[in-house]
């Protein structure tokens, strides 16, 4: 039998090293929540400067909107650019160089006060964006491959946590008596680059991920040499041999292309599922709380609140480990939709509590239970389920694409919410989170009618699935269908049937 499994300290450093990116993650996330009001005065008094008046309040409104959803522009473009990137320096190489993009975003943020130019604030979070978005793919990655097998389900949720504890973190050092005032915001935003000059010292401690090395690279002796070093055992036969029959099942599965996985009706079903799963992350509207909580529970009367989105971010980290329970022991689906008619219930009762608020003083604690209720609602279901169905509707063969696809989707709707949320917000005043409980309650309904379970599920029973909905449905109309007319539907089945 194997010897037991003791983990080394070369393993431990490495996921340790790898999650730093989560952190980083989050905190950029969290981070310009806090300060927006000192840092929109800042933006004003440069504009004065500048121009000599005032900034008027709509080019404010666009310049602060910017800085905060350009972050998903450089997210969205470099998280396409993952596959390519991973594959071709490496996973260690990869981050490493990414650090870089770390390091000149946080520079140019935590300058730009000091340079006067909100462009420098604009273009840093541009910056720190497309580190996010390839520390966000890459992190996931390298961690899932040293693991052990028996351990990577356990270690793929510290991502997770991690990005949890980024954002309150962020919020915590936001506290104005902290680094959240109008002289410190600078270091706040700046403390970026701590985790990222960790990581790049770190990292060249870290071996490489064996499995990359063995089954992209095809370099045994390296891939040896790692394994050794993670498991601190001379013999790792086993480990190699379980490494083989994974190549050896990818080499029987062609890649897919992405225009491939829209054109395929293998494909179609699940990978419009997966768009409008991680759409209904994004546009649940959990980002309008991460921006810009702060704001909100100042026009809802909340006394501190800072504290208030402190705890938001508390509970957030909390039901993030609950969570992780959960989904051990209930089925993707179900929690999915626990998840989202929670955080519509909420959104509808916030609605009402910041319309009476007028009227009803206490109606603020309302508002902001309903917002605790509303994070807490989000780490059970849309938070975590989307990448486990991307994970687990496609094989190796179509899931790099899945993936990409997945996470410009994803970016793309986190882009809309940053930047559209403002406007939206000083448009509708109270009555905004009403869009979003339509959204959530449309995507219920999807997700009811249109998503399969598929905890503990083969890929082939799942496939199997998709096909008696479609192909069956198909099939009834098509009997008495003049089998030589051309027929795009019937192609497409003769196509399916030979696979
Ligand atoms: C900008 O600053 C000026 C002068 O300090 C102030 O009167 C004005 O209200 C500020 N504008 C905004 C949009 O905050």
């Amino acid at each position: 039998p194997p010897p037991a499994l003791s983990l080394t300290g070369t393993f431990v450093l490495s996921v340790f090293t790898a999650v730093l990116g989560s952190l980083e993650f989050g905190y950029n996330i969290g981070v310009i929540n806090a300060p927006q009001k000192m840092i929109e005065q800042d933006y004003n008094a440069t504009w004065l400067q500048r121009y000599g008046e005032p900034i008027p309040s709509g080019t404010l409104t666009s310049l602060w909107s910017l800085s905060v959803a350009i972050f998903s522009i450089g997210g969205m473009l470099s998280a396409f650019c993952l596959g390519f990137v991973s594959e071709w320096l490496g996973r260690r190489k990869a981050m490493l160089i990414n650090n870089l993009f770390a390091f000149i975003g946080g520079s140019l943020m935590a300058l730009s006060k000091l340079c006067r130019s909100f462009e420098m604030m604009i273009l840093g979070r541009f910056i720190i964006g497309a580190y996010c978005g390839l520390a966000s793919g890459l992190t996931p990655m390298y961690v899932g491959e040293i693991a052990p097998t028996s351990l990577r389900g356990a270690l793929g949720t510290l991502h997770q946590l991690a990005i949890v504890t980024g954002i309150l973190i962020a919020q915590i050092l936001g506290l104005e008596v902290l680094l959240g005032s109008q002289e410190l915001w600078p270091v706040l935003l700046g403390l970026t680059v701590v985790p990222t000059v960790l990581q790049m010292s770190f990292l060249p401690f870290c071996p490489e991920s064996p499995r990359f090395l063995y089954i992209v690279r095809c370099q045994e002796h390296q891939a040896k040499r790692g394994l050794r070093r993670l498991t601190g055992r001379q013999e790792v036969g086993d480990m190699l041999a379980e490494m083989k029959e994974e190549k050896r099942k990818m080499e029987m599965e062609r890649k897919v292309s992405i225009l491939e996985l829209f054109r395929s009706p293998l494909y179609r079903q699940p990978i419009i599922i997966s768009i409008l799963l991680q759409l209904s992350q994004q546009l649940s509207g959990i980002n309008a709380i991460f921006y810009y909580s702060t704001s909100i529970f100042i026009k809802a009367g909340v006394q501190s609140p800072v504290y208030a989105t402190i705890g938001a971010g508390v509970i957030n980290c909390a039901f993030t480990v609950v969570s992780l329970f959960l989904i051990e022991r209930m089925g993707r689906r179900t929690l999915h939709m626990l998840g989202l008619g929670g955080m519509c219930i909420c959104a509808v009762i916030m609605t009402m509590a910041l319309a009476l608020l007028d009227s009803v003083p206490w109606m603020s604690y309302i508002c902001m239970l309903s917002i605790f209720g509303f994070v807490a609602f989000f780490e059970v279901g849309p938070g975590p389920i989307p990448w486990f169905f991307v994970a687990e509707l496609f094989s190796q063969g179509p899931r790099p694409a899945a993936m990409a696809v997945a996470g410009f989707s994803n970016w793309t709707a986190n882009f809309i919410i940053g930047m559209g949320f403002q406007y939206v917000a000083d448009l509708c005043g109270p009555y905004v989170f009403l869009i979003f409980a339509v959204l959530l309650l449309f995507f219920l309904i999807f997700t009811f009618f249109r998503v399969p379970e598929t905890r503990g599920k083969t890929f082939d029973q799942i496939a199997a699935n998709f096909n008696e909905r479609s192909v069956g449905g198909m099939m009834d109309m098509d009997m008495d269908m003049d089998l030589d007319k051309p027929s795009t539907e019937l192609d497409y089945l003769g196509e399916e049937s030979i696979n």
